[in-house]
């Protein structure tokens, strides 16, 4: 907990007091290092993503680590190094401690984390697979029974969407960003250039 005097920053209001008190901290033998200096931005100021918040983000300068908010409704993106309105932040682990365990990522149908003891390695089905929970592996994509958000990657509205492959099933994002699943009447299919149901069958693969 060595650097959390830096949220004193609004009470001293002073860079040079912040400083005098770190050094105070070294001294005292309080602090060994911070994430700044860890992750080598000790004499080069940058930014580092927040390990528990990603709509939070690390602004290192002069090796000292401050705590900033990205700007309302976006999220750090470490690739970019920077706040995106479209980046998606990862789900924080759910691994339980002990035991090994596959957990699926939310909105994501193609993508599971796998739990070992506590840790959790984010991994991929093959083209065509989707996660399946209840199976614990990855099956045929239709039969796997996942809805994939795309709700953030769209920029028209109303946000509508079907399936990559053709389906009578579509899909309409709510205000939070949630898909609600819809599906054609019995002879219709979903047609993603009118993004409604049309007179039609998919093709026999
Ligand atoms: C990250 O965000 C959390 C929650 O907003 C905050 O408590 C913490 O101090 C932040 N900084 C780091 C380095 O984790």
């Amino acid at each position: 907990m060595c650097w959390t005097y830096h949220n004193l920053t609004s009470v001293l209001g002073s860079s040079t007091e912040l400083v005098i008190i770190g050094l105070l901290g070294v001294l005292f033998g309080t602090c060994a290092a911070n994430v700044c200096i860890d992750a080598g931005l000790e004499t080069t100021d940058g930014f580092l993503p927040n390990a528990t918040d990603c709509t939070m983000y690390v602004s290192c300068f002069k090796g000292l680590p401050y705590d900033m908010a990205c700007p309302i409704n976006y999220f750090f993106d470490p690739t970019l190094v920077k706040c995106s309105a479209t980046y998606v932040c990862p789900a924080p682990s759910t691994c339980p401690e002990t035991g090994i365990v596959k957990q699926p990522v939310a909105g994501v149908c193609a993508e599971y984390s796998l739990c070992i003891d506590g840790t959790a390695y984010p991994k991929t089905c093959a083209a065509g697979l989707a996660f399946s929970e209840a199976k614990q592996n990855c099956v045929l994509a239709a039969d796997a029974g996942c809805i994939e958000n795309k709700c953030a990657t769209i920029t028209t509205d109303p946000k509508i969407y079907g399936d990559d492959v053709c389906s009578a099933n579509y899909y309409i994002c709510d205000k939070a960003g949630e898909p609600i699943a819809f599906t054609c009447d019995t002879g219709l299919i979903f047609d993603a250039t009118v993004l409604d149901c049309i007179v039609g069958e998919c093709p026999v693969v």
